[in-house]
């Protein structure tokens, strides 16, 4: 399986997502404002993938931080990480898992707190791998045999420390011996279906069609598909779920074709401090990704772009959301509270 995000020498190592499928390289990050431009440049992207970066980026930050004024220097490593990208809510919650640990660490000597903040980066690593394969466990049972899983945008390996949330359930519905395949939707703008879901399904073997966005309805109303699998960025309390731009008319369109949409993601995606989806903040990406395609331009210059990078599906078009705890179904304002524990 790919290795998404590593900590290595005292250095972060990841995959360069913009690059793939094209170049497998991978990058180093030396400096804390380098993981936060890794993030903002989706070197690195996926809600749990970015969270994983910026626990790591907090931990490199105090290993080049100096004695004074330590709690200064944190608060700005922190911040410019929180501050690159805001939609996923797994960005803040490492970030906030790390102000806390920090927290209990005062007196203790510069040496032990740099210890400790790595060693936790590392465990939160350890622990997203381990929470893909409970969701996969969770979600397997609900693929439909013999049928094809459609997914939008990427929610695999690349998009976590590991084995994926939405693609961690086709691995382990495949693990437990179903015959299924998948249709990824090329995911305009940046195209993660095309270039990052296609091509790590095709390190695994598994049996892997790429559509347009635009297709998806086609293929809904042709009875081949038994579910929809997507992760997610953020989950509002009421159940509503942000996901990657274009999301919302695939979870339309599947239940006007009375196709089960699942929604894959670990409890750290939750935010039940808001009520509902119209909370959640969105993300406006670059106009230059919609008017250019590999920086070549594709409509005229000058051309007024709305570039919005997640939209939010209400929880009304979900049939159920897969976490590490288990399956919450409607009404989700029960459900996901007992989950989240
Ligand atoms: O803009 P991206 O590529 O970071 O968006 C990613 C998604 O929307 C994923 O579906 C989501 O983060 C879930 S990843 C397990």
């Amino acid at each position: 399986m790919v290795e998404t995000i590593q900590w290595t020498d005292n250095a972060v190592v990841m995959i360069d997502q913009t690059r793939l499928p094209l170049e497998e390289k991978y990058v180093t990050c030396r400096t804390y404002e380098e993981v936060a431009e890794a993030i903002r440049g989706m070197t690195i992207r996926g809600a749990p993938a970015i969270g994983v970066a910026a626990a790591m980026g907090v931990a490199l930050g105090v290993l080049h931080a100096s004695e004074r004024d330590l709690d200064g220097q944190f608060a700005t490593i922190c911040e410019t990480l929180a501050r690159t990208r805001p939609t996923a809510v797994n960005l803040f919650w490492a970030i906030d898992r790390m102000k806390r640990l920090y927290g209990t660490l005062g007196g203790h000597p510069l040496a032990g707190i740099r210890r400790r903040l790595v060693q936790e980066a590392l465990l939160i690593r350890e622990e997203d791998i381990a929470v893909c394969r409970a969701i996969g466990r969770h979600g397997a049972p609900l693929v439909p045999d013999h049928k094809t899983v459609l997914t939008h945008c990427n929610a695999g390996a690349l998009a976590t420390a590991g084995y994926g949330t939405a693609l961690g359930v086709v691995r382990a519905a495949i693990e437990s011996g179903k015959k299924i395949d998948v249709f990824a939707d090329e995911t305009r703008p940046f195209l993660q279906g095309a270039r990052l879901t296609v091509w790590e399904l095709q390190q695994d073997g598994i049996p892997a069609t790429l559509i347009t966005d635009s297709m998806a309805g086609h293929f809904l109303h042709s009875g081949r598909i038994g579910c929809v699998v997507v992760g997610a960025d953020r989950i509002a309390a009421n159940g509503d779920v942000a996901n990657k731009i274009g999301t919302y008319p695939v979870a339309v369109l599947a239940r006007e074709n009375q196709v089960p949409f699942f929604v894959a993601a670990p409890i750290s995606t939750l935010d039940l401090t808001l009520a509902s989806g119209d909370q959640i903040p969105i993300e406006q990406r670059p106009a230059a990704e919609v008017t250019n395609l590999f920086g070549h331009p594709v409509a005229p210059a000058g051309t007024a772009v709305q570039n919005p990078a997640f939209d939010v599906t209400p929880a009304r078009y979900v049939s159920a959301i897969i976490t590490e705890n288990g399956v919450a179904r409607a009404p989700y304002e029960d459900s996901l509270k007992k989950l989240a524990g």
